[in-house]
């Protein structure tokens, strides 16, 4: 397997994963908003054809507003394939900048604004945790055919790993369909990290059966041999922004807006999902909530940002956030603030790209490969 390599900053950014990427230097830190949005649009101007802005659906107002395209991380990443400008500005989160410069040429850089953007479900699956699980599944079922199969929120060398045992890449919207794919080839699937979509997926085919836990932080309290009966095993990872959702908020905004309907995204629990009336990817709740007649009422179950996002793009539907004021925002989408795409952009005027995410040359063929099977699935 690919060594992953957490590197040793003074910081308390355990998940950060690359050494080049650079801090905001303070005469960016106070821009006023109105400076800051004449500057962007004046780099961006200066740029032209040679820059592509990419925004995922949980970044800040101030920073769609800039972006070229926005969308989720399927949406976002055949974008980035499809590609020609030689530097992406990519305002999401590590993982995908990662997969962004795994899927774009060698001549293309990809650009993370703030190198404090890590998400901690990626973290949950490091690299030494999955080889030692890999091991000791793979010797409790010796006569099947494990399949693994990342989210996309992994990083780069997890991506390798799934490639090199035969396995591949998923969003949130294909996570059916590789599931699928995999077990036309292999006898189980082994899901990693998030546990939430993976038994989700489970059970849109018909595998709620068959599904067990791998808790790597319980070296304890599992038996290789049980777990690898299953048919789908999910490694124990998930979101805490989708997992504060409960059965109990559906119930409430149920009860205060009786013709509400719920869409919510594949990382809530089972229950939650079960209870909504609609489960997608962030793509998937915004084509909803833009297909919905006016005076509809929707409740929103994912990150803060992108309810926000729909109530102001749809004023005539009603789009309230499923558990009110608890609605949290994603802490690493956070980090990608505007002040950062200032400075990146009018480094890329000046000729110096800045926070531009490399992935190692081995780990890159390989987790390409894992990405192209997602892209044919
Ligand atoms: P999407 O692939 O649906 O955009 O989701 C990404 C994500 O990080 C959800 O938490
Ligand atoms: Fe990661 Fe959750 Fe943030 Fe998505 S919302 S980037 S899964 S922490």
């Amino acid at each position: 397997m690919p060594q992953m390599e957490t590197i040793g900053l003074e910081t308390d950014l355990s998940l950060f994963k690359y050494d080049n990427l650079e801090q905001l230097p303070p005469n960016y830190r106070d821009l006023d908003e109105g400076e800051r949005t004449a500057r962007i649009e004046a780099a961006l101007d200066e740029l032209g054809d040679d820059v592509l802005v990419l925004g995922h659906n949980y970044q800040r107002r101030e920073i769609v507003e800039h972006a070229d395209f926005i969308g989720d991380s399927y949406a976002l990443s055949k974008r980035a394939a499809e590609a020609d400008a030689s530097n992406i500005v990519f305002c999401g989160v590590t993982f995908m900048a990662e997969s962004a410069d795994i899927i774009t040429d060698d001549d293309q850089a990809v650009s993370l604004p703030s190198m404090e953007a890590s998400c901690p479900m990626a973290g949950m699956a490091e690299a030494l945790q999955v080889d030692a699980a890999w091991a000791d599944l793979t010797a409790a079922a010796p006569d099947a055919d494990i399949i693994p199969i990342t989210y996309m929120n992994s990083y780069a060398d997890l991506k390798a790993f799934c490639a090199e045992q035969g396995g591949l890449v998923c969003t949130s919207s294909n996570a059916h369909r590789a599931f699928e794919w995999a077990l036309e080839r292999g006898d189980k699937v082994l899901f990693l990290p998030d546990k939430h979509l993976g038994e989700n997926t489970a059970h849109r085919i018909g595998l709620e059966g068959s599904l067990a836990e791998w808790d790597p932080w319980d070296p304890e309290g599992k038996d290789p041999e049980e777990v690898a009966k299953a048919a789908v095993i999910c490694w124990e990872g998930y979101c805490q922004v989708h997992e504060r959702f409960r059965t109990a908020h559906v119930e409430r905004v149920r009860e205060n807006y009786p013709d509400a309907e719920v869409v919510v995204h594949p990382e809530c629990r089972h229950e939650v999902v079960e209870a909504a009336d609609v489960v997608g990817s962030t793509s998937t709740i915004c084509e909803t909530v833009a297909e919905a007649d006016p005076g509809e009422t929707w409740a929103i179950g994912t990150e803060i940002h992108l309810a926000e996002h729909l109530a102001r793009w749809h004023p005539d539907v009603n789009v309230v956030p499923l558990c009110g004021d608890a609605c949290m925002d994603c802490n690493a989408m956070r980090q990608v603030d505007p002040n950062y795409l200032t400075w990146v952009l009018e480094g890329l005027v000046e000729g110096v790209p800045r926070n531009v995410v490399e992935v190692a040359p081995e780990e890159k063929e390989l987790a390409r490969v894992a990405l192209d099977r997602m892209l044919e699935v």
